[in-house]
């Protein structure tokens, strides 16, 4: 007699003995299927699958987060050498304006047309556009003395002169280059190791230059 399917009611009245009972309880212990079997392996698979997603996501999250940088660079695409190259002179030039804005407009004014019989134009003026030179060692030691720019006369009185503007080599560069490209002017760039060789040349000038030792200094730059 088996004890499957049947209620306690139907085995206590079957009349079964207590030995016949252990049997059949170690007869069915024997035959008890493995209640695991069957969903053991369908998780193992979801893990499988869910492993393998999250490792293909963190690939493609890397790719398209910078390495999972929280605050990635501002500029991550890569400059042409002509970018990099613009993008350096619009800097060069921007400092240079400000650096005129700062140490020179007061007396040549934003447009660089000075003020009549007092400040010396810029715009259109022959000791800028020329050899950077003269204006170099302009900034340099400051000017004294008459001058003529564009047929006019300036430095006429020992009041109105210019002195030495205190700033460094890198910062003359940009502003000799933004002075000689504003307005209507349209001379070449200015490089700092060229503003270095005009100080170590002027290092025994103690005083303000005058405009006639700028003009034999730098003769061809007033020949026409
Ligand atoms: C305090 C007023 C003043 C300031 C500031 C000043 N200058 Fe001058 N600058 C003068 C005067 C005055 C002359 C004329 C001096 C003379 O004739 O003796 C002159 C002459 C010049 C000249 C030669 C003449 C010409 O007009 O081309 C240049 C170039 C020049 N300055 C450039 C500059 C630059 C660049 C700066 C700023 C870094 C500057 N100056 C700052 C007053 C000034």
């Amino acid at each position: 007699m088996s004890l499957e399917n049947k209620s306690n009611e139907e085995i206590r009245s079957s009349g079964m003995k207590d030995t016949d009972l252990v049997e059949e309880h170690v007869r069915l212990n024997e035959i008890k299927h493995e209640p695991t079997s069957g969903f053991l392996h369908t998780p193992l698979i979801f893990v499988f699958v869910f492993g393998c997603l999250i490792f293909i996501c963190s690939i493609q999250l890397a790719h398209t987060t910078n390495d999972f940088q929280l605050h990635p660079p501002l500029e991550i695409v890569e400059l042409s050498p002509e970018e990099q190259e613009t993008r350096r002179f619009e800097r060069k030039i921007k400092s240079g304006g400000k650096i005129f804005a700062a140490r020179c407009a007061s007396c040549h004014q934003a447009n660089g047309l000075g003020i009549a019989g007092q400040y010396p134009p810029l715009d259109g003026s022959k000791w800028v556009t020329s050899d950077p030179g003269i204006i170099t060692n302009i900034i340099l030691k400051g000017l004294k003395g008459e001058i003529v720019v564009k047929g006019q006369k300036y430095g006429t009185s020992a009041a109105v002169n210019m002195a030495a503007v205190q700033i460094d080599d890198r910062e003359i560069a940009n502003v000799v280059t933004y002075v000689r490209q504003a307005w209507g002017n349209e001379a070449s760039e200015v490089f700092e190791d060229e503003i270095s060789s005009v100080r170590s040349a002027s290092s025994d000038q103690q005083e303000q230059w005058t405009g006639d030792q700028l003009q034999s200094m730098f003769p061809s730059a007033f020949s026409n």
